[in-house]
């Protein structure tokens, strides 16, 4: 890594420009590999596909792939996906999935039958004495990759000298763990090979200044319109608090802006369920469309608000699910999404969260494996295990609104080849996630970081 200097809000808030480099490069994705995806902490699976030992999922990025196994009841592990005889890859992906997942108790290499058990160690080599004694266990077992756990997920990194995990990831835990992620479990997750550099699709959701243009019909129901902050590595967005709005309306569960907010927030939380089907639960939604029978007409926003979602709250309780409680004050600093360096997006609520991930595909800087996944709270014995389903960037296949923010993912990828084209200038105010995100890749990366620049140039 090269040495860093400043990356604070202040340092970030000056208006910037950043190189095409690290989008379009064939020579700095080739990079990427040695410099940024060996090097940095990233998600390998969530702790609940994981149930009993021996289950396992692969981890793929870019050249390398890493199994990642529940070797106890009490402990998962790591290991790279290679066989130690003649470097077949261990477990294949089948093809079409994206990664593999399964139970055993052994690995056996489909090539000359190496076998390994789910503690990594090697229990069988197939005429072993031709070896004459040379074969030292270390040598011929699973190499490690370092592992960690926080918010429900495994994390793997591949550098065995990376700092430890929640090092890497502070504050983000402090500021999360209120929101008890680890207790959601999925309701859908998709995943595409879509025609953009990976920079380009998580930059899609990383900052509202797109909202407006982008979704006109999410507008339709409130200002969108929010702050981004620099928190060393990562970064945090949020909306704007209204004037005397409860704290709570910065955060992701908010009320609609329109003339009778009992009717707007209820037609607000119809649309978001059906036409994003991403940050909110069918509770919500419920809810929301009891708040006319249950508020009289004139209820102000902030108190439909208090209302919707102690009632969403109860609904909830009655069926054995129970929302933690965040003082609202820490709702309001922990805003909407946390933009987790290099490639993790997590968007919380109490009761729900959305999480966006990007990784190249092979090295070409014009692909990348994009994947999105959305959480809630389940009664207990209730919660879904859906599969990772490939879906084409379309509406039919993701929902109305994440479609808009894809439509413009592969012209921005063409856009910013034209020789008329100067750099990324940054809102230095809603955009700061970006530059942020692109001031930590040239620390790893040793080139691409925003550029202050002056007034005509
Ligand atoms: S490469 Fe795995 S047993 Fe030979
Ligand atoms: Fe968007």
């Amino acid at each position: 890594m090269t040495d860093q200097s400043d990356s604070s809000n202040a340092a970030l808030s000056a208006p910037m420009i950043v190189p095409v480099e690290a989008y379009l490069s064939p020579e700095y994705a080739r990079a990427e590999r040695d410099k940024l995806w060996t090097k940095v902490w990233q998600v390998a699976c969530r702790v609940e596909e994981l149930p009993e030992v021996g289950s396992f999922v692969t981890h793929e990025i870019a050249d390398n792939s890493v199994i990642v196994i529940r070797t106890t009841e009490d402990e998962i592990k790591a290991f790279h996906n290679v066989c130690a005889h003649r470097g077949r890859r261990l477990i294949d992906v089948p093809p079409g999935e994206r990664n593999a997942s399964g139970r055993r108790s052994h690995f056996v290499c489909g090539y000359h039958g190496w076998t390994y058990n789910a503690q990594g160690e090697n229990v069988l080599i197939p005429k072993q004495a031709h070896w004459q004694e040379q074969l030292a266990p270390e040598c011929v077992s699973l190499r490690t990759v370092r592992s960690g756990q926080w918010g429900g997920w495994v994390w793997i990194n591949l550098d065995p000298d990376a700092e430890a995990l929640m090092d890497y990831l502070a504050p983000i835990p402090e500021m999360l763990d209120p929101f008890e992620l680890q207790n959601m479990r999925c309701r859908w997750r998709k995943w595409g090979v879509f025609d953009c550099n990976w920079k380009v699709a998580m930059e899609a959701f990383n900052e509202t200044y797109h909202v407006a243009q982008t979704h006109p019909e999410v507008s339709r129901y409130g200002d969108f319109a929010g702050w981004s902050r620099v928190h060393g590595y990562h970064s945090n967005i949020g909306y704007e608090a209204p004037k005397d709005m409860d704290q709570n309306q910065q955060a992701k569960l908010r009320v609609s802006d329109g003339p009778d907010p009992r009717v707007s927030t209820a037609e607000m939380q119809n649309f978001i369920w059906e036409k994003a089907n991403t940050n909110t639960t069918q509770t919500l939604v419920d809810a929301a469309n009891r708040l006319k029978d249950e508020l009289p007409e004139g209820t102000p926003a902030d108190q439909v608000l208090k209302h919707w979602l102690v009632s969403a709250r109860a609904a909830d309780e009655a069926r054995g699910v129970v929302w933690p409680t965040v003082d609202p004050a820490h709702v309001a600093k922990s805003g909407t999404a946390w933009q987790v360096f290099p490639n993790f997006q997590i968007g919380h609520a109490v009761n729900n969260m959305l999480c966006y991930s990007a990784r190249p595909y092979g090295n070409d800087p014009d692909k990348c494996i994009f994947e999105g996944s959305v959480y809630e709270l389940y009664p207990q014995g209730e919660e879904p295990q859906p599969a990772w389903e490939f879906c084409g960037p379309t509406a039919e296949e993701w929902c109305f609104v994440l479609a808009q923010d894809f439509s413009n993912m592969a012209a921005v990828q063409q856009g910013m080849k034209s020789a008329g084209y100067a750099g990324n200038r940054i809102n230095p105010y809603m955009e700061r996630a970006t530059a942020n995100l692109h001031y930590n890749l040239a620390r790893f990366m040793g080139t691409g970081a925003p550029k202050p620049y002056q007034y005509g140039e």
